[in-house]
């Protein structure tokens, strides 16, 4: 596999492009929005720019890697000669299932295609194709070019033979692939989000406060980010719907959202990208204070 497109060109999407053509593949990268993938080119220039200043790499691979990306606002053009399609358009379940069925009918035959939904069923979306043993998933984690984990998500059809070239691809772009089964939150939010959530449940409660219960799973257990901070810097948002997303697809009360969090998020207390969620951002992301609401 030499050629790659990816769908969507925001926070993963550019950092899924910056990772293949790192590795020399030739990546075209698609958005609805000219102005996106203008962002996403001069993050990519600055992410790179970062790298040589730290010696990790040099300048001319620097060029090489920006030479090796392409940008289209035309689907079309952009899948030509894909190997694989890498999704990572918005979070939005119609929209993807629209994607694919469109993937499905321009893309050459043997064309692989992968999504990196944070919580939609890899199974769901595989089935408005007509190649379901083609479909996977690939949950990359964000900053794409640091995290070294792909969770490869197989759906109920997708073969061992695409799981195996989906896990081989990822080793090569010098990450570590994990295989696990579509069901409900993958393994990564699965247990995360519930850890995330009873973080809030335990300030809901008045246990104890937001720098507290960071500070006890920082210093505790040795996660390098607090839970609360995680979740501000994932989107308060986000955790909510793939909290939803599980509670409906297990019917089980274990992974109901907490109230607060629920609130928060009808509030616009959405976490960094709103300014305010469990900390305030006003003074920018890297100088939080715990936010008014929760100063005893
Ligand atoms: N942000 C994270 O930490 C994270 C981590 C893992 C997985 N994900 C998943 O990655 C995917 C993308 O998330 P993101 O945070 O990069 O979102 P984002 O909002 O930063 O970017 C989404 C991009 O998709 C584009 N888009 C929308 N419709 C499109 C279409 N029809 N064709 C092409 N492009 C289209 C938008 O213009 C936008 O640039 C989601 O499925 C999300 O669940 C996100």
């Amino acid at each position: 596999m030499k050629n790659i497109t990816v769908i969507g060109a925001g926070t993963m999407g550019n950092g899924i492009a910056h990772t293949f053509a790192q590795k020399n593949f030739n990546v075209n990268l698609v958005d609805i929005s000219a102005d996106s993938l203008e962002k996403a080119i001069a993050t990519i220039g600055k992410n790179l720019d970062r790298m040589v200043k730290k010696e990790k790499i040099t300048e001319t691979e620097k060029m090489n890697t920006l030479a090796k990306i392409s940008t289209y606002t035309d689907i079309n053009s952009g899948v030509k000669g894909a190997d694989l399609v890498v999704e990572a358009a918005t979070e939005n379940i119609d929209l993807k299932l629209k994607i694919f069925k469109q993937l499905d009918e321009i893309c050459d035959a043997n064309t692989l295609l992968a999504t990196n939904t944070s919580s939609i069923s890899i199974t769901k979306i595989a089935a408005v194709t007509a190649r379901p043993t083609q479909v996977i998933g690939m949950h990359f984690m964000n900053p794409v070019p640091v995290m070294k984990l792909v969770e490869v998500i197989r759906g109920y059809a997708t073969s061992n033979e695409v799981t195996q070239r989906v896990m081989e691809m990822s080793r090569t772009l010098g990450k570590s692939p994990v295989e696990v089964n579509d069901y409900p939150g993958f393994v990564a939010n699965r247990i995360l989000m519930p850890m995330i959530n009873e973080s809030i449940e335990t300030l809901f409660q008045g246990v104890a406060g937001v720098e507290e219960i960071d500070t006890v799973m920082m210093l505790g257990m040795a996660h390098p980010m607090g839970p609360l901070h995680l979740a501000d810097f994932i989107g308060l948002d986000v955790c909510l719907s793939i909290l939803e997303v599980m509670h409906d697809g297990f019917g089980n009360p274990k992974y109901a959202p907490n109230p607060l969090l629920v609130n928060m998020v009808m509030a616009g207390k959405l976490g960094i990208k709103s300014g305010e969620g469990f900390y305030d951002y006003s003074e920018g992301p890297r100088n939080k204070k715990v936010a008014t609401q929760f100063i005893k």
